[in-house]
């Protein structure tokens, strides 16, 4: 990838104000970045994140989403002096970059979240790369408490931790102002709250049919196989998420 086709990609890129740092960054994006950041999901399992990052291009629109949070949270800690410009410029540099190795470094074994993806990065990059080391904390601390990657120490980190967490929450649709074409494709494709439960209990209904190859494998100790109107209450019970 050139260095036209990435500010297509990320625009945001332009507004790390400066220049030494933007350049450290894009040439992350050129140099160190995995090829599967663009094309992989935000989420391996499918139980975190919104549904529109959870598929092609995911991660990628993670990233921008994120970015544009921590930018509009950073604003009101600017103005009351938690933050200066600089450490504003930290945090988009940060942002950009958080989840880079989410899957580790290629060739990856499994395609799935590496639970030390924050470690990885922060490491990664502090070897290879002349980042400040602010923009290397921010990135081990991405994920708070969770993972392997230190917990946030200052407010710069705590900021940047919450710009990443809300935005990962399943029903947060965090617009972002124009969007480059293959994520405004993403976004349009979205399935709306209904749509998506819909295909949440045809997933269960998926399932409760696997459940009935077990369940009719299942018999009572003195008592034979467990009879068919069992079986289905059994499945429905199972196919209405555990309510009756
Ligand atoms: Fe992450
Ligand atoms: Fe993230």
């Amino acid at each position: 990838m050139d260095r036209e086709e990435l500010l297509r990609r990320l625009p945001e890129l332009q507004k790390i104000e400066d220049e030494k740092l933007r350049e450290q960054v894009i040439n992350i994006f050129l140099e160190h970045c995995p090829s599967y950041f663009w094309q992989c999901p935000a989420s391996s399992s499918g139980k975190h994140h919104p549904p529109d990052t959870r598929g092609r291009h995911g991660l990628w629109l993670h990233s921008v989403r994120a970015f544009h949070a921590f930018e509009d949270l950073a604003r009101t800690d600017v103005e009351m002096g938690l933050i200066n410009e600089k450490e504003l410029d930290y945090g988009r540099a940060g942002i950009l970059l958080h989840d880079i190795f989410k899957q580790g470094h290629e060739p990856r074994d499994e395609q799935h979240t590496r639970e030390n993806h924050d470690r990885i990065a922060a490491r990664y990059l502090g070897r290879k790369t002349d980042l400040p080391d602010k923009v290397l904390g921010l990135i081990d601390s991405h994920n708070g408490a969770w993972y392997e990657g230190k917990n946030p120490e200052n407010e710069l980190e705590r900021l940047h931790h919450r710009a990443d967490y809300i935005v990962s929450r399943k029903r947060c649709h965090y617009e972002i102002p124009d969007p480059c074409e293959e994520l405004q494709e993403v976004i349009q494709g979205r399935k709306t709250d209904e749509e998506e439960e819909i295909l949440e209990r045809l997933a269960s209904l998926q399932e409760a049919s696997k459940a009935i190859d077990f369940v009719e494998e299942f018999t009572l100790p003195g008592r034979g196989k467990v009879p068919s109107y069992s079986l289905s209450k059994i499945v429905d019970y199972i196919a209405n998420g555990g309510e009756q």
